[in-house]
């Protein structure tokens, strides 16, 4: 069985799929990491985020794992790695190649084939996996995403600056949503949820009561 959620940045997607794939012993997949994985092996490399050209080339050579909610680049392992804001902008970046995505679909599609998941992104619903038997679209104001990553980096004592948070998850949308190939939108059959005013665990019951019937 195969569970999406997709939606814009910071409406608390990956926190509610990793427990909802928990509470229903799934695995869970991130595939917004994925996407992170090549814009940090692009760094590593000093490939520039704009080169579309070397980053298809790496994209082709490198190996990506996915295991237990944790990621590899051959061989190194950079779950934690990938979350710093230049990967975070980068990846936004390299998510427009459509080389980069046909080869990270097949990764994702891998992963699905050998056992049931709640998987998360931006066209898990719409692309990756049109026949999944259920799925969610969660939404949430670009203002209340921008103040929940604003209280996540202020209580890990990061320094941050709350327009500069709302700035950049308004260009992150706007070219999720603008790019020619899987633009950002809720798949035809997806179920509408706006974050904006609820709990997560609101939202994870919602989710589970729909994913069990
Ligand atoms: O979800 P996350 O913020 O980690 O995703 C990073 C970037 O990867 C997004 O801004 C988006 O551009 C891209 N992405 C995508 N398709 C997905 C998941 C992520 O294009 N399924």
């Amino acid at each position: 069985m195969i569970i999406t959620i997709d939606g814009p940045a910071g409406t608390g997607k990956s926190t509610v799929a990793r427990a909802l794939a928990e509470r229903l012993g799934f695995e869970f997949l991130d595939t917004g990491a994925l996407y992170r994985a090549i814009a940090w092996y692009c760094l590593e490399n000093n490939v520039s985020h704009d080169d579309a050209t070397r980053i298809v080339e790496l994209t082709s050579t490198v190996h990506i794992r996915w295991e237990d909610a944790r990621l590899w680049v051959n061989e190194e392992e950079v779950t934690e790695k990938i979350r710093s804001e230049e990967v975070t902008l980068g990846a936004s970046r390299v998510a427009v190649i459509s080389e980069v995505r046909d080869a990270l679909n097949d990764v994702q599609r891998k992963i699905a084939e050998a056992q049931n998941i709640v998987t998360e992104g931006r066209d898990q619903g719409t692309v990756v996996f049109p026949h999944a038997q259920c799925k969610f679209y969660l939404n949430a104001s670009a203002e209340e995403r921008a103040r929940r990553r604003f209280l996540e980096l202020t209580n890990n004592g990061e320094l941050a600056e709350y327009e500069t948070i709302l700035e950049q998850i308004r260009e992150r949308d706007e070219r999720d949503a603008t790019r020619e190939i899987a633009p950002l939108k809720p798949a035809p059959d997806a179920i509408l949820i706006d974050s904006t005013n609820l709990k997560p665990e609101r939202v994870l019951d919602k989710l589970e009561q729909t994913a069990r019937k």
